[in-house]
Protein backbone atom coordinates (compact mmCIF):
# COMPACT_ATOMS: atom_id res chain seq x y z
CA UNK A 1 0.00 0.00 0.00
CA UNK A 2 1.35 3.41 -1.09
CA UNK A 3 0.35 6.79 0.26
CA UNK A 4 0.59 10.12 0.38
CA UNK A 5 1.63 12.35 3.83
CA UNK A 6 2.23 16.01 3.27
CA UNK A 7 2.86 15.45 -0.80
CA UNK A 8 5.83 13.04 0.65
CA UNK A 9 5.71 9.75 -0.99
CA UNK A 10 4.71 6.94 2.18
CA UNK A 11 4.81 3.28 1.72
CA UNK A 12 2.25 1.35 4.93
CA UNK A 13 2.88 -1.62 5.86
CA UNK A 14 -0.02 -3.29 7.52
CA UNK A 15 0.49 -6.12 10.06
CA UNK A 16 -2.06 -8.00 11.85
CA UNK A 17 -4.41 -5.64 10.34
CA UNK A 18 -2.75 -2.81 12.24
CA UNK A 19 -0.63 -0.03 10.22
CA UNK A 20 3.12 -0.84 11.44
CA UNK A 21 5.65 1.56 9.25
CA UNK A 22 6.14 3.85 6.72
CA UNK A 23 8.86 3.85 4.72
CA UNK A 24 10.76 7.31 3.68
CA UNK A 25 10.82 8.59 0.58
CA UNK A 26 13.40 7.10 -1.57
CA UNK A 27 13.04 3.75 0.33
CA UNK A 28 11.44 1.08 -1.72
CA UNK A 29 8.70 -0.71 -0.96
CA UNK A 30 10.52 -4.35 -0.30
CA UNK A 31 12.64 -2.32 1.49
CA UNK A 32 10.13 -0.58 4.36
CA UNK A 33 8.27 -3.84 4.58
CA UNK A 34 11.80 -5.16 5.73
CA UNK A 35 12.32 -2.79 7.74
CA UNK A 36 8.54 -3.11 9.62
CA UNK A 37 9.33 -6.51 10.26
CA UNK A 38 12.26 -5.72 11.76
CA UNK A 39 11.24 -3.10 13.86
CA UNK A 40 8.23 -4.50 15.31
CA UNK A 41 7.02 -3.92 17.78
CA UNK A 42 7.22 0.30 17.53
CA UNK A 43 6.46 2.79 20.36
CA UNK A 44 3.25 4.21 18.76
CA UNK A 45 3.29 8.09 19.58
CA UNK A 46 0.52 10.18 19.32
CA UNK A 47 0.28 13.84 19.33
CA UNK A 48 -2.76 16.06 20.85
CA UNK A 49 -2.37 20.13 20.67
CA UNK A 50 -2.99 20.70 24.63
CA UNK A 51 -2.07 18.72 27.43
CA UNK A 52 -5.45 18.86 28.17
CA UNK A 53 -6.27 17.12 25.10
CA UNK A 54 -3.78 14.41 26.77
CA UNK A 55 -5.40 14.11 29.77
CA UNK A 56 -9.55 13.55 28.30
CA UNK A 57 -7.37 10.86 25.60
CA UNK A 58 -6.02 9.13 28.00
CA UNK A 59 -8.85 9.10 30.59
CA UNK A 60 -11.07 7.52 27.28
CA UNK A 61 -8.56 4.34 26.91
CA UNK A 62 -8.95 3.85 30.94
CA UNK A 63 -12.38 4.17 30.67
CA UNK A 64 -12.65 2.04 27.53
CA UNK A 65 -10.07 -0.61 29.23
CA UNK A 66 -12.35 -0.52 32.50
CA UNK A 67 -15.52 -0.87 30.97
CA UNK A 68 -14.55 -4.23 28.71
CA UNK A 69 -12.69 -5.50 32.08
CA UNK A 70 -14.18 -4.32 35.35
CA UNK A 71 -11.63 -5.94 37.27
CA UNK A 72 -8.57 -4.54 35.44
CA UNK A 73 -5.49 -4.44 36.68
CA UNK A 74 -4.15 -0.81 36.38
CA UNK A 75 -0.91 0.66 37.31
CA UNK A 76 -0.92 4.34 38.16
CA UNK A 77 2.17 6.67 38.54
CA UNK A 78 2.40 10.50 40.44
CA UNK A 79 3.50 13.90 39.44
CA UNK A 80 2.20 16.35 37.65
CA UNK A 81 1.33 15.01 34.39
CA UNK A 82 -1.15 13.09 36.24
CA UNK A 83 -3.03 15.70 37.77
CA UNK A 84 -4.93 16.68 34.38
CA UNK A 85 -5.78 12.62 33.95
CA UNK A 86 -7.17 12.01 37.40
CA UNK A 87 -9.19 15.05 37.45
CA UNK A 88 -10.69 13.70 34.16
CA UNK A 89 -11.08 10.35 35.56
CA UNK A 90 -12.59 11.70 38.47
CA UNK A 91 -15.43 13.53 36.18
CA UNK A 92 -16.11 10.63 33.88
CA UNK A 93 -16.84 8.49 37.43
CA UNK A 94 -19.09 11.43 38.96
CA UNK A 95 -20.96 12.09 35.56
CA UNK A 96 -20.78 9.35 33.37
CA UNK A 97 -20.67 6.53 35.99
CA UNK A 98 -17.56 5.46 34.95
CA UNK A 99 -17.08 2.47 37.53
CA UNK A 100 -13.72 1.54 39.68
CA UNK A 101 -15.17 -0.73 42.24
CA UNK A 102 -13.55 -3.98 41.15
CA UNK A 103 -10.71 -2.38 39.39
CA UNK A 104 -7.62 -3.29 41.08
CA UNK A 105 -4.82 -0.52 41.40
CA UNK A 106 -1.01 -0.71 41.81
CA UNK A 107 1.27 2.42 42.44
CA UNK A 108 4.73 2.62 40.75
CA UNK A 109 6.28 3.63 43.54
CA UNK A 110 7.23 5.21 47.37
CA UNK A 111 9.46 7.09 48.82
CA UNK A 112 11.29 5.29 51.38
CA UNK A 113 10.96 6.30 55.04
CA UNK A 114 8.08 8.74 54.32
CA UNK A 115 4.48 7.68 56.45
CA UNK A 116 1.39 7.26 54.96
CA UNK A 117 0.17 10.52 56.30
CA UNK A 118 2.87 12.77 55.40
CA UNK A 119 1.71 14.73 52.17
CA UNK A 120 4.97 14.09 50.37
CA UNK A 121 4.33 10.48 50.19
CA UNK A 122 2.84 8.97 46.85
CA UNK A 123 0.43 7.19 48.82
CA UNK A 124 -1.18 10.15 50.49
CA UNK A 125 -0.59 11.85 47.13
CA UNK A 126 -2.97 9.55 44.94
CA UNK A 127 -5.88 9.31 47.24
CA UNK A 128 -6.11 13.06 47.22
CA UNK A 129 -5.49 13.12 43.36
CA UNK A 130 -7.70 10.36 42.50
CA UNK A 131 -8.55 7.12 45.02
CA UNK A 132 -10.64 9.52 47.66
CA UNK A 133 -12.55 10.44 44.63
CA UNK A 134 -14.06 7.37 42.76
CA UNK A 135 -15.07 4.38 44.36
CA UNK A 136 -11.92 1.84 44.20
CA UNK A 137 -12.19 -0.44 47.59
CA UNK A 138 -9.42 0.33 49.93
CA UNK A 139 -8.49 -3.70 49.44
CA UNK A 140 -8.09 -3.02 45.93
CA UNK A 141 -5.74 -0.42 46.57
CA UNK A 142 -1.54 -1.74 46.52
CA UNK A 143 1.50 0.30 47.06
CA UNK A 144 4.78 -0.42 48.02
CA UNK A 145 5.75 0.63 51.74
CA UNK A 146 8.49 3.05 51.79
CA UNK A 147 8.38 2.22 55.55
CA UNK A 148 8.88 -1.44 55.73
CA UNK A 149 11.54 -2.56 58.27
CA UNK A 150 12.61 -4.83 55.69
CA UNK A 151 12.83 -3.25 52.30
CA UNK A 152 14.26 -5.88 50.18
CA UNK A 153 11.47 -8.09 51.58
CA UNK A 154 8.85 -5.45 50.58
CA UNK A 155 9.63 -4.99 46.80
CA UNK A 156 9.51 -9.18 47.15
CA UNK A 157 5.95 -8.87 48.12
CA UNK A 158 4.67 -6.28 45.87
CA UNK A 159 6.32 -8.63 43.33
CA UNK A 160 4.73 -11.09 44.41
CA UNK A 161 1.43 -9.10 44.63
CA UNK A 162 1.56 -8.40 40.72
CA UNK A 163 2.16 -11.83 39.84
CA UNK A 164 -0.72 -13.03 42.15
CA UNK A 165 -3.65 -10.71 40.45
CA UNK A 166 -1.73 -11.92 37.02
CA UNK A 167 0.01 -8.93 36.18
CA UNK A 168 -0.60 -5.35 35.33
CA UNK A 169 -3.24 -5.00 32.51
CA UNK A 170 -2.50 -0.78 31.68
CA UNK A 171 0.70 0.77 33.74
CA UNK A 172 0.44 4.92 32.97
CA UNK A 173 3.80 6.59 32.95
CA UNK A 174 5.11 9.68 32.92
CA UNK A 175 8.37 10.43 32.01
CA UNK A 176 11.39 12.63 34.62
CA UNK A 177 13.41 15.14 32.98
CA UNK A 178 16.46 12.16 33.70
CA UNK A 179 14.36 9.68 31.66
CA UNK A 180 13.37 7.78 34.08
CA UNK A 181 9.97 5.72 34.35
CA UNK A 182 9.09 5.10 37.99
CA UNK A 183 12.37 6.03 39.91
CA UNK A 184 14.06 3.83 36.94
CA UNK A 185 17.08 6.69 37.32
CA UNK A 186 20.15 6.33 34.58
CA UNK A 187 21.75 3.46 34.80
CA UNK A 188 18.59 1.05 35.59
CA UNK A 189 19.19 -2.24 34.63
CA UNK A 190 16.70 -2.85 31.99
CA UNK A 191 15.87 -5.96 33.30
CA UNK A 192 15.32 -4.81 36.91
CA UNK A 193 12.11 -6.17 39.50
CA UNK A 194 10.87 -3.74 41.93
CA UNK A 195 13.67 -2.19 44.07
CA UNK A 196 14.98 0.64 46.49
CA UNK A 197 16.56 3.13 44.22
CA UNK A 198 18.84 6.45 44.67
CA UNK A 199 17.17 9.25 43.41
CA UNK A 200 19.91 11.14 41.00
CA UNK A 201 20.46 15.16 41.89
CA UNK A 202 18.03 16.07 38.59
CA UNK A 203 15.20 13.74 40.28
CA UNK A 204 15.50 15.57 43.37
CA UNK A 205 15.74 18.60 42.02
CA UNK A 206 12.20 18.06 39.46
CA UNK A 207 10.45 17.32 43.26
CA UNK A 208 11.60 19.89 45.44
CA UNK A 209 8.26 22.12 44.72
CA UNK A 210 6.69 18.71 45.34
CA UNK A 211 7.87 18.12 48.82
CA UNK A 212 8.74 22.21 49.87
CA UNK A 213 12.15 22.63 48.71
CA UNK A 214 15.26 19.93 47.91
CA UNK A 215 16.02 19.74 50.96
CA UNK A 216 13.21 17.64 51.82
CA UNK A 217 13.17 15.57 48.72
CA UNK A 218 13.97 11.90 50.51
CA UNK A 219 16.75 10.21 48.65
CA UNK A 220 15.36 7.09 47.68
CA UNK A 221 12.40 5.59 46.36
CA UNK A 222 11.21 1.91 46.00
CA UNK A 223 10.09 1.60 42.78
CA UNK A 224 8.81 -1.16 40.55
CA UNK A 225 11.55 -2.34 37.94
CA UNK A 226 12.10 -1.69 34.16
CA UNK A 227 11.27 -5.43 33.79
CA UNK A 228 8.26 -5.34 35.84
CA UNK A 229 6.89 -2.25 33.83
CA UNK A 230 7.98 -4.32 30.76
CA UNK A 231 5.46 -7.15 31.96
CA UNK A 232 2.82 -4.50 32.13
CA UNK A 233 0.23 -5.89 28.62
CA UNK A 234 -0.47 -2.13 28.02
CA UNK A 235 2.06 1.28 29.09
CA UNK A 236 0.47 4.36 28.44
CA UNK A 237 3.13 7.32 29.02
CA UNK A 238 2.24 10.52 28.76
CA UNK A 239 4.21 13.56 28.85
CA UNK A 240 3.41 17.69 28.30
CA UNK A 241 5.20 20.76 28.11
CA UNK A 242 8.62 21.71 26.35
CA UNK A 243 11.18 20.58 29.38
CA UNK A 244 9.89 17.02 28.41
CA UNK A 245 10.78 17.39 24.46
CA UNK A 246 14.12 16.50 24.65
CA UNK A 247 14.20 13.38 27.10
CA UNK A 248 10.73 12.40 24.97
CA UNK A 249 12.88 12.15 21.66
CA UNK A 250 15.56 10.24 23.18
CA UNK A 251 12.80 7.72 24.96
CA UNK A 252 11.15 7.15 21.54
CA UNK A 253 13.76 7.63 18.62
CA UNK A 254 17.07 7.56 20.44
CA UNK A 255 19.03 4.44 21.08
CA UNK A 256 18.09 1.35 23.68
CA UNK A 257 20.24 2.52 26.65
CA UNK A 258 19.85 2.56 30.37
CA UNK A 259 21.82 5.95 30.69
CA UNK A 260 17.14 6.94 29.31
CA UNK A 261 15.67 4.30 31.32
CA UNK A 262 12.56 5.09 29.30
CA UNK A 263 14.14 3.72 26.29
CA UNK A 264 13.29 0.86 27.19
CA UNK A 265 9.80 0.92 26.05
CA UNK A 266 10.70 0.16 22.67
CA UNK A 267 10.81 -3.48 23.65
CA UNK A 268 7.59 -3.78 24.67
CA UNK A 269 4.93 -5.18 22.03
CA UNK A 270 2.78 -2.61 23.25
CA UNK A 271 3.56 0.76 24.37
CA UNK A 272 1.57 4.10 23.31
CA UNK A 273 3.23 7.56 24.06
CA UNK A 274 0.73 10.49 24.27
CA UNK A 275 2.59 13.80 24.24
CA UNK A 276 1.03 17.58 23.55
CA UNK A 277 2.99 19.54 20.97
CA UNK A 278 5.65 21.16 23.02
CA UNK A 279 6.50 17.92 24.78
CA UNK A 280 6.47 16.26 21.23
CA UNK A 281 8.06 19.02 19.37
CA UNK A 282 11.46 16.92 19.11
CA UNK A 283 10.44 14.14 17.28
CA UNK A 284 11.63 13.68 13.77
CA UNK A 285 9.09 11.37 13.22
CA UNK A 286 5.90 13.54 14.18
CA UNK A 287 3.82 13.90 10.95
CA UNK A 288 4.19 10.25 10.67
CA UNK A 289 2.93 9.71 14.01
CA UNK A 290 -0.05 12.02 13.20
CA UNK A 291 -0.42 10.05 9.96
CA UNK A 292 -0.69 6.89 11.78
CA UNK A 293 -3.22 8.35 14.48
CA UNK A 294 -5.68 9.77 11.29
CA UNK A 295 -5.55 6.73 9.64
CA UNK A 296 -5.15 3.64 12.47
CA UNK A 297 -8.44 1.45 12.91
CA UNK A 298 -7.68 0.96 16.26
CA UNK A 299 -8.01 4.75 17.06
CA UNK A 300 -11.54 4.68 15.13
CA UNK A 301 -13.39 5.00 18.03
CA UNK A 302 -11.42 8.22 19.52
CA UNK A 303 -11.68 10.21 16.62
CA UNK A 304 -14.84 10.84 16.93
CA UNK A 305 -14.58 14.43 17.96
CA UNK A 306 -18.10 13.86 20.12
CA UNK A 307 -16.30 11.92 22.64
CA UNK A 308 -14.49 14.82 23.17
C1 LIG B 1 6.00 9.03 39.77
C2 LIG B 1 6.86 8.55 38.72
C3 LIG B 1 7.76 9.45 37.93
C4 LIG B 1 7.01 10.58 37.24
C5 LIG B 1 7.97 11.43 36.43
C6 LIG B 1 7.27 12.62 35.80
O1 LIG B 1 5.19 7.95 40.24
O2 LIG B 1 6.82 7.42 38.52
O3 LIG B 1 8.41 8.66 36.97
O4 LIG B 1 6.02 10.05 36.41
O5 LIG B 1 8.99 11.89 37.23
O6 LIG B 1 6.88 13.50 36.79
P1 LIG B 1 6.04 14.81 36.43
O7 LIG B 1 4.77 14.34 35.84
O8 LIG B 1 5.83 15.48 37.76
O9 LIG B 1 6.86 15.60 35.48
Amino acid sequence: MVTAVHGKKLHVVKWRGRIRLAGWPGMGPLCSRFVAFVLLPIVEVILQPTPESVARLAARIVARELKARPDLVLGLATGRTMEGLYRELIRLHRQEGLDFSRCRIFSLDEYVGVSANDPRSFRHWIHEQLLCHVNVTSENIHLPDGMAPDLEEECRRYEAKIREVGGIDLQLLGIGRAGHIGFNEPLSSLRSRTRAKALTPVTVQQNAAWCGGEEHVPRRAITMGVGTILEARWCLLLAVGMEKAEIVARAVEGPLTSMVPASALQLHPRCTVIVDEAAGARLTLKEYCRWLFEHEPEWEWCRNASLF
